[in-house]
C-alpha cells in the first residue's frame, strides 16, 4: 500500500491496523472501557482542566458543526469567524445553514489573523460573545497564532472555540493555560487513528449550558455526552473498529513521547521534503517563517510539461499518495507532512518525484507568476 502524504486519513502504524482484526459489540464492558480511557488520554494531552471529551461518530466537519450548534448564540448575540482558507470558510457556510449570527474576519488564503484585529473586532462589536479561530488551516499549512488570539479572547472575557482538527497531538494546546473553552479534532489526524469519529473537548459549564441549544438530534453534544457519563456508550452505533485502533493510537503517542514527540518527527519531515523540493526548484506557497509542521503547499510548475493527474498517478505508482491544491488564487499541490511516515519517507519521495518530473518532461518546475 502507499503511503498516504494526505492530512488525513494518513498512513498508521501496523499496531493501528492490527488492533482492528477484532470484532466488538457495543454493549460490552471492555469496550466501554477504551471510550473512558480515550475520553481520559485526550483531556490530559488537551491540558484541559475544567473541561469533558466528548466523542462523536463522522467526520471532523460533524465535530464543527455540533460545536457550533451547541455553543454559538442564536440571538441577540455573535460569533466572530476569524477565517483563513477553506476550513474557515467551511465555518462561515454551517452558520450560515445554522442561521446563527456572525461576522468575519478574512485573510484570504495565506495570511495570518492578528491578535490586534480580533481585539479590535470585539472592540467594535459589544454583542460578539464567541470567537472562533481554526489553529492550522490545512488548506496552506499556516498555524495561526492561537497564543495571542487566546490572551485577547480571555482578557474580553469571550468563549473561545478552537479547530485543532489537523494539529491536535503534534502542535502543543493548553485549554486550561490559554482559556480555550471548546476544541474540535478527530481520529485520523496527529493521534494517527482511522477515520470514523471526531472529539470535542469543551468547559463542563458551557456543556451543560447547551442542553437543548443544538440544532440537530445527532449533533447535540450534551445529549451525547450526557448519555456517555451514563451508561459509557456512544447514544448510537459507535465506530468500534475506529475507537480500539484509535485507542492503540493514543498508547504509541504517548510512547513517542507525546504532542512534542511528534512535533519533532514532523518537523523533520518537513525540514527533509523541503530542502529536496527547493533543489528540485520547486517554490512554496508560504515563505519558510510561516511554514507549519503539517502540511506544506507547492506552487505547480508553470512547464506545460506538467499536469497534476499524471504526476499524481506516477507518485502513485512509486508508493507515495500526495494531494491536489485547495487554494483558490494560484495553482498548487500539497503534500502532507503527517502520519507514520519520517525522513527516510521524504527522501524515497523526492527520488520519486525526481523520477516523475523526468518521466512526464518537465524541464523547469518554477510557478507561473501569481495573478492578482
Ligand atoms: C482544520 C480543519 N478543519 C476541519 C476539517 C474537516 O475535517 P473532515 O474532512 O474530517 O470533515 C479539516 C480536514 O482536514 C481540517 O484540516
Amino acid at each position: 500500500m502507499p503511503y498516504l502524504l494526505t492530512p488525513g486519513p494518513l498512513t498508521t502504524s501496523r499496531g493501528v491496523k492490527l488492533a482492528m482484526l477484532a470484532d466488538w459489540g457495543s454493549w460490552d464492558q471492555e469496550l466501554r472501557e477504551v471510550t473512558a480511557d480515550i475520553r481520559r488520554r485526550l483531556l490530559k494531552i488537551a491540558g484541559a482542566d475544567h473541561h469533558e471529551c466528548v466523542l462523536l461518530q463522522g467526520a471532523g466537519s460533524y465535530g464543527i458543526e455540533a460545536a457550533l450548534g451547541s455553543f454559538t448564540p442564536a440571538a441577540r448575540h455573535k460569533t466572530l469567524l476569524v477565517i483563513n482558507g477553506a476550513y474557515g470558510d467551511r465555518a462561515v457556510k454551517m452558520m450560515t445553514r445554522l442561521n446563527r449570527p456572525f461576522s468575519v474576519i478574512d485573510k484570504g488564503d495565506s495570511a495570518k489573523p492578528l491578535a490586534a484585529e480580533v481585539e479590535k473586532a470585539i472592540a467594535a462589536d459589544a454583542t460578539i460573545t464567541t470567537v472562533f479561530v481554526v489553529h492550522c488551516e490545512t488548506t496552506s499549512g499556516l498555524v495561526n497564532p492561537i497564543e495571542e488570539i487566546a490572551a485577547v479572547v480571555k482578557a474580553k472575557n469571550k468563549v473561545f472555540i478552537l479547530d485543532a482538527m489537523s494539529s491536535f497531538g503534534a502542535l502543543a494546546i493548553d485549554m486550561a493555560k490559554l482559556s480555550v473553552d471548546v476544541l474540535i479534532s478527530s481520529a485520523n489526524k496527529c493521534i494517527e487513528g482511522v477515520p470514523g469519529f471526531c472529539y470535542v473537548i469543551a468547559g463542563r459549564e458551557l456543556l451543560k449550558a447547551s442542553e437543548g441549544k443544538s440544532h440537530s438530534l445527532a449533533l447535540d453534544l450534551f445529549d451525547q455526552w450526557a448519555y456517555m457519563e451514563k451508561t459509557g456508550q456512544f447514544r448510537y452505533t459507535p465506530p468500534t473498529h475506529a475507537l480500539v485502533a484509535f485507542h492503540q493510537a493514543l498508547k504509541e503517542h504517548e510512547m513517542a513521547g507525546g504532542a512534542p514527540g511528534r512535533l519533532q518527527r514532523y518537523e523533520k519531515n518537513r525540514l527533509v521534503l523541503l530542502k529536496g523540493m527547493r533543489e528540485l526548484g520547486f517554490a512554496t506557497l508560504l515563505p519558510e517563517s510561516e511554514m507549519g509542521p503539517i502540511i506544506q503547499t507547492f506552487l505547480t510548475p508553470a512547464d506545460p510539461a506538467f499536469e497534476f493527474q499524471r504526476f499524481y498517478d506516477a507518485l502513485k505508482e512509486r508508493g507515495f499518495v500526495i494531494y491536489p491544491g485547495k487554494i483558490t488564487k494560484r495553482s498548487s499541490f500539497r503534500i502532507g507532512t503527517i502520519g507514520q511516515v519520517d525522513e527516510n519517507v521524504m527522501r524515497a519521495l523526492l527520488v520519486a518525484i525526481r523520477e516523475a518530473l523526468k518521466e512526464m518532461g518537465v524541464k523547469n518546475t518554477a510557478p507561473a507568476e501569481a495573478k492578482e
